[in-house]
C-alpha cells in the first residue's frame, strides 16, 4: 500500500527567502563570457577547433563501438561523425566552392538526416546497419571535407558563407553532446558496464541546503534572441510575455530527492500522474530514473565513467517529462514556464558552466536571492509545449527544415547539461524532447504559484 506523506520540507513556501526586484528586466549578455571553451568561430582557426572536438569524443571509442545502434532514436558515433560533415559538404561546399565533386556520390543518401528538400536519405532506424563506409574512411571522409573548408574559409569572407559555418559549427556541437547520449546508452546496454572513460579524481561532495525559493513580482517581460549574436531560428522573434506572480527553485532536484519520491510510492501513484505518462510507466515498467539499478539493495545509476552508486546530493538527471510533471506534483510545486525560467535566469546572469560526463553536486552554498545551477549540469523541463514563438518564420529552403517541422508533441528544455560542448549554451537556448525521452541529460527545477 502506497505510503502517504507530507511533502518533503524542501518544498514548504514559508522557505521563501528573497523578494527580487526584475523592473525593466531585459536580456543582457556577452557570449565570451560564457564557459572557458571555444566559442564556435566561423574561422579557419574556429572552424578546425569544433572539428577537432567531435574527433577527440570518438577517440575513446573502438570501432565496434562506433557502428551499433542501440534504439531508434540514438545514432551510431560513425554516423555523428559522416552527418556533421555531410552538412557542410551540402550547405556549405555545394553553395560556395562550386564546381564542388562530392567526396562520395552515395555519402548524402546516408548522411542526410531529416532534409525532405534534399532528398531520400538511409531510414533513422537502420542508421546502425551501416557497416560500409568503415570508420577509418569516415575519418577520411572528415579530412577531405576538412581540407575543402579550410580552403574556402582562407579565400572567402562572405557573410553569407561565415553565417552558414556558424550554422554547421553550432550544429556539430549538438551533435557532439548526442554522441555521448547515445554512446551513453549503448555501453549501458552491456551487462559489463564499460566505461567510455575512467573517472579522473573525486566527485564534488555536497550537501545541498533545503530548496529556497526566488519569488517574481509577475508582470510584463520580454524573452527570446533580439537578433544579436548567433542563435537558432526557433529563439526568436523577441517578444513580449506576461507571466503571474511566480517563485523559482534555487537549485535543481537531487537524487536524494527522487530517493524520497521512490520511497513514498511516487512509481506506483496514479494519482500523481499525466494519464499518457502512469499508461506509459506501466508498459514500460519504469521504477527510477533511466540508469538506475539496484545492486544488493542499493541504487547505483551508470554513468559514462560506469556504474557508480546514486550520489544524493548530485542533480538528478535523466528522467523523462512524464516523471519531472510527477515528481512536481507531488512535491507540491510544479513545472516553471520557458518564460519564467528564462525571466530568472537573465536576472541571475551567465556564470562560468562546468564540463564533465556527470553532473555533479553544488559545491558552495547558494547565495540569499541566488539561483544557481541554470547552466552546466542538466536540461530542465519545462511546462511550455514547443511551439514557435509569435512571428516566427522558418528559412526558406532545405536549412529552413532545422527546427520549425518539429514544433508539435515535443516539450521545451532550458539551460544546458554538463556534456554540452563549450560556449554552446545560451540564455535563449531551447532545447526540446518528446515526453517519454530520458536519455538526454534531462533533469528537474520546481516552480510555484507566486
Ligand atoms: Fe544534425
Amino acid at each position: 500500500m502506497p505510503l502517504i506523506v507530507r511533502p518533503p520540507s524542501f518544498i514548504r513556501k514559508d522557505s521563501l527567502i528573497f523578494e527580487a526586484s526584475h523592473a525593466a528586466l531585459r536580456l543582457s549578455y556577452s557570449r565570451e563570457t560564457y564557459g572557458g571553451g571555444p566559442v564556435p568561430v566561423a574561422s579557419v582557426q574556429g572552424f578546425h577547433a569544433v572539428r577537432d572536438h567531435t574527433e577527440a569524443l570518438a577517440d575513446p571509442l573502438s570501432p565496434e563501438d562506433q557502428v551499433v545502434q542501440s534504439m531508434t532514436d540514438c545514432s551510431p558515433t560513425k554516423w555523428h561523425r559522416g552527418h556533421t560533415t555531410w552538412f557542410f559538404e551540402e550547405f556549405v561546399l555545394q553553395k560556395w566552392a562550386a564546381p564542388y565533386e562530392r567526396y562520395h556520390p552515395r555519402f548524402q543518401y546516408l548522411f542526410n538526416s531529416y532534409y525532405e528538400a534534399i532528398g531520400p536519405r538511409q531510414p533513422r532506424p537502420q542508421r546502425g546497419m551501416i557497416t560500409r563506409p568503415s570508420v577509418a574512411e569516415v575519418a577520411g571522409y572528415r579530412a577531405g571535407v576538412d581540407a575543402a573548408m579550410s580552403a574556402l574559409l582562407t579565400r572567402s569572407d562572405d557573410p553569407d558563407l561565415l553565417a552558414t559555418v556558424e550554422l554547421g559549427l553550432n550544429h556539430e556541437q549538438q551533435h557532439q553532446e548526442l554522441l555521448l547520449m547515445d554512446i551513453k546508452h549503448l555501453l549501458s546496454q552491456n551487462p559489463l558496464h564499460p566505461t567510455y572513460q575512467a573517472a579522473s579524481g573525486q566527485n564534488q561532495v555536497g550537501t545541498p541546503k533545503p530548496m529556497a525559493w526566488v519569488a517574481h513580482p509577475g508582470g510584463v517581460a520580454e524573452i527570446g534572441n533580439d537578433g544579436q549574436g548567433f542563435a537558432y531560428d526557433n529563439e526568436g522573434p523577441r517578444h513580449r510575455v506576461f507571466l503571474a506572480p511566480f517563485a523559482m527553485a534555487d537549485r535543481l532536484v537531487t537524487a536524494g530527492e527522487w530517493l524520497d519520491f521512490i520511497a513514498d510510492g511516487g512509481y506506483q501513484r496514479a494519482d500523481l500522474w499525466l494519464s499518457d505518462g502512469w499508461a506509459h510507466i506501466n508498459e514500460e515498467q519504469w521504477q527510477a530514473p533511466l540508469y538506475w539499478e539496484q545492486v544488493d539493495g542499493v541504487w547505483h545509476v551508470f554513468t559514462l565513467n560506469g556504474l557508480v552508486p546514486v550520489d544524493p546530493a548530485a542533480p538528478v538527471v535523466h528522467v523523462s517529462y512524464y516523471e519531472a510533471d510527477a515528481f512536481a506534483r507531488w512535491s507540491g510545486a510544479r513545472l516553471p514556464t520557458e518564460a519564467e525560467w528564462e525571466v530568472t535566469a537573465a536576472a541571475a546572469g551567465l556564470p562560468d558552466a562546468p564540463y564533465g560526463l556527470h553532473p555533479q553536486p553544488l559545491a558552495s552554498d547558494i547565495p540569499a536571492g541566488g539561483v544557481a545551477q541554470l547552466f552546466g549540469e542538466v536540461w530542465q523541463w519545462t511546462s511550455s509545449p514547443y511551439t514557435p514563438y509569435p512571428g516566427f518564420r522558418t528559412a526558406p529552403g532545405a536549412v529552413g527544415e532545422y527546427n520549425g517541422k518539429f514544433m508539435v508533441d515535443q516539450q521545451v528544455l532550458r539551460g544546458s547539461a554538463s556534456i554540452t560542448s563549450e560556449g554552446h549554451a545560451r540564455l535563449t537556448y531551447r532545447n526540446f524532447f518528446t515526453t517519454k525521452s530520458r536519455w538526454a541529460y534531462s533533469g528537474v527545477r520546481l516552480a510555484s504559484d507566486g
